[in-house]
């Protein structure tokens, strides 16, 4: 399938890219012309409104952002819930549950480590956390996770891209193992929203988190948490507060009543500027669409790994385009000082243990790659990094 979309206009909109081969969206997406013009709407409604923003504009956008949020990943407004980071959507789920039954959680070795933190702060409560180990660091064994769900795990909560591989994960399969067990499947999909198209529905994951920071262009302080329909009543939150309330402006201290749908999830006062500068960039990804967004990022990917292959890398990368996500590890012993040194150059990529990480996004261009190899090679000059 070919695109119409104009790329170069679509880099325009991004000041950093003037002068900068950015390719660390993984870390922390770009800022568009569009983030920063909502960003100043909302300045210049707190200006003219004062407390009245609230109810005249604030709180419709709220809603505006539930929805931008539902269409890119195929549910319902009333299941999307806003909250301030993955963390604390992990813990309005996480305090949901009855861990007296089943006191088992699955994660794996390659997620996001604030998964397996939430969770082993929980141990003295009873709560046992399985994390799968990975035999290469790219990948985990679907057999080793199939022999870490059993009849006692409550929760399988683990990412839909690996954040240091770029491995894509089969979430549909992993909701059908997750349901023959009786257990539910959080799906971590920071690295993943926005750069790979989903539909909640068709792989039937009960709770999927993401949020502003990274593909989906709204920066700190906003995430995203879809909870399936038919879970959301059956849970109901410790960790909460007065937005989850069914009666929130009646300021009525004798009872707690939770909201029908998933806002039942939100705690509290949401920063504002953070949902202003997210339904931008939110708006700006469903425009572009996530199927276009993947055509051009695999071709960028594949682009970068052949001239890394070409310039004698060394890559830690999936086995196949198909299963690779926009993030690629090129090895190296002294990654922080290659991307100082790349830094000097301004290409930016970001370092973790054991590599460097280059994870472009639908905003740059085979000429940041080639930007990128060319600066590898001046720095390595002939040997590995
Ligand atoms: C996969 C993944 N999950 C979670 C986070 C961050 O979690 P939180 O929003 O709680 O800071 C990151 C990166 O910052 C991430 O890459």
């Amino acid at each position: 399938m070919t695109t119409t979309v104009d790329w170069r206009a679509l880099r325009e909109e991004f000041p950093t890219l003037r002068e900068t081969a950015y390719l660390n969206t993984c870390s922390l997406g770009l800022l568009s012309n569009p983030s920063r013009q909502a960003v100043n709407r909302y300045l210049d409604l707190w200006t003219s409104y004062g407390a009245a923003a609230w109810y005249d504009h604030w709180m419709a956008q709220l809603t505006t952002l539930r929805q931008q949020f539902s269409r890119l990943v195929g549910c319902e407004e009333t299941e999307v819930a806003i909250v301030p980071n993955i963390s604390s959507g992990l813990a309005a789920i996480s305090s949901s549950l009855d861990f007296s039954k089943r006191n088992r959680v699955v994660t794996t070795e390659l997620d996001f480590p604030t998964v397996a933190h939430h969770f082993l702060a929980q141990e003295d409560k009873g709560v046992e956390t399985i994390i799968v180990p990975s035999k290469d660091r790219i990948n985990v064994d679907s057999r080793a996770l199939e022999e870490a769900i059993n009849d006692k795990t409550a929760l399988v909560a683990t990412s839909r891209v690996f954040f240091t591989s770029g491995q894509i994960q089969d979430v549909a399969y992993l909701a059908d193992l997750c349901h023959r067990n009786g257990a539910l499947l959080l799906v971590d999909d920071y690295q993943g929203t926005g750069q790979l198209p989903i539909d909640v529905k068709a792989t039937k994951v009960d709770v999927l988190l993401s949020g502003g920071l990274k593909w989906l262009l709204g920066g700190p302080g906003i995430a995203y948490m879809y909870v399936r329909e038919e879970l959301i009543q059956s849970l109901t939150p410790t960790i909460t507060g007065w937005f989850a309330h069914r009666d929130q402006f009646d300021f009525n201290l004798s009872y707690m009543a939770f909201k029908e749908d998933a806002r039942r999830f939100e705690a509290g006062t949401p920063s504002v500027a953070a949902v202003y500068a997210g339904e931008a960039g939110l708006s700006l990804v469903n425009q572009v669409g996530p199927e276009a967004i993947r055509q051009r990022t695999s071709e960028l990917t594949v682009d970068l790994v052949s001239r890394l292959g070409e310039a004698g890398f060394e890559l830690q990368i999936p086995a196949t385009p198909e299963s690779h996500a926009s993030i690629t590890l090129l090895k190296s012993s002294e990654p922080h000082a290659v991307v100082k040194e790349l830094s000097k150059r301004s290409i930016i990529v970001d370092a973790r243990s054991g590599g460097v990480r280059i994870s472009p996004y639908f905003y740059n261009s085979t000429e940041d790659n080639q930007r990128l190899v060319e600066a590898l090679r001046e720095i390595a000059k002939g040997s590995q990094i």
